[in-house]
């Protein structure tokens, strides 16, 4: 067997990102990872800003692409394909990588593969464990929460997720009314580690309800209404303060994460007994704390657990390489066709 390189190139959100991904016979490697951030750019705005995002996109996509290649050694010659995240997402954005792999591909004559950028995050325990399918999977990121069972690279079938909110959204709105700066990921993670989370109380929501549904919307009126109370007894927030909400919101969202990620084990294990792999995936899972967690309920229950490095946890074009090698094996070829989706169910 051969090998097999793809371009990936990623848009859809406020990173832009290009990556090679090389697979020899099974094994699949990481020639190149570039991912440019728009945090600075959107900072003002207390969150992602669709219009400047965008822009910066179309801006940053081409010089992405080539240190992509650069950074692999190689030029389009090389490639045997190119990857593109056709949504779901802030549509300029999708369009702005759309378009590039159409040129890409128009110039080239090479396949090119639309990806779902939620099969993104769900393929990539395949790239970075080479886990076999089917594995149960929580999808926590910025704007999704769901408990999958991957039994392909095109077959997912959804057990719950969120109903509201998904975790990485009130991780940033919890900075936000905290004065920290976004993403509110990272920042609440560090605040947290040096709070007290048994100092403040906050809500574990559906948690008396069956099955692995859940909502994170109702934490962040818990937060502010905290916030509020805290700065009507002291006049303001101190940093410990601070700290300890920030522990106690991390800790109402992994325990809640963890219960409901026992309860979809649960069902997961009725339904495919023989493969008992846990996977997180999505920059929610960046979480330490999280993971943590996650890892204990594996153990527990008598799990596999695997956590891709944090770098292929967030928004990265790698993801999108690999979900198009897997599509492309699986016969997958996009046409000029191809449609950039805000919204695709996975
Ligand atoms: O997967 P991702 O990069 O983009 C989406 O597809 O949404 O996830 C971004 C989200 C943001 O909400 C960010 O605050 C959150 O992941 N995040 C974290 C951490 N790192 C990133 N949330 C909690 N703890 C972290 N360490
Ligand atoms: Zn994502």
């Amino acid at each position: 067997s051969g090998t097999l390189t793809f371009l990936g190139i990623e848009s859809s959100c406020d990173d832009t990102a290009a990556a090679v991904v090389r697979l020899h016979g099974t094994t699949p490697e990481v020639l190149s990872s570039v991912v440019e951030g728009q945090t600075a750019l959107h900072a003002a705005f207390g969150g992602v800003v669709p219009e400047i995002a965008a822009r910066a996109h179309a801006e940053r996509l081409d010089g992405c692409v080539e240190q992509a290649l650069s950074l692999a050694g190689l030029d389009l010659s090389h490639l045997d394909g190119i990857a593109v995240t056709a949504g779901p997402g802030l549509i300029g954005g999708v369009l702005s990588g759309v378009m590039l792999a159409k040129g890409l591909a128009a110039a080239t004559g090479l396949p090119m593969v639309g990806v779902n950028h939620l099969a993104g995050h769900g393929l990539t325990p395949r790239l970075t464990d080479g886990l076999a399918f089917p594995y149960l999977l929580l999808l926590v990121s910025g704007g999704h929460c769901q408990f999958l069972i991957v039994k392909s690279a095109t077959e997912f079938q959804r057990l719950g997720g969120t109903i509201d909110d998904a975790p990485g959204e009130a991780f940033d709105k919890t900075a936000k009314l905290l004065g920290l700066p976004q993403p509110g990921g990272p920042v609440v993670e560090a605040e947290a580690a040096l709070g007290d989370a048994r100092r403040f109380q906050f809500p574990r929501p559906l948690l008396d309800r069956p099955g692995c549904d859940m909502s994170f919307s109702g934490l962040k009126t818990a937060l502010l209404r905290t916030r509020d109370a805290v700065i009507a007894e002291k006049g303001g927030i101190t940093l410990q303060d601070r700290r300890d909400m920030c522990a106690g919101f991390q800790l109402a969202v992994a325990e809640v994460l963890a219960e409901k990620t026992r309860r979809a084990v649960q069902i997961y294990l009725d339904l495919a007994p023989s493969s008992a792999v846990l996977a997180v995936a999505g920059g929610v899972a960046a979480n330490q704390a999280l993971r943590g967690r996650l890892e204990a309920v594996s153990a527990q229950l008598g799990l596999g657990f695997v956590a891709p490095p944090l770098r292929l946890c967030t928004d990265n074009a790698a993801m999108i390489a690999w979900a198009g090698i897997e599509l492309f094996q699986a016969g997958q070829r996009d046409g000029f066709d191809l449609q950039a989706r805000p919204r695709w169910p996975l």
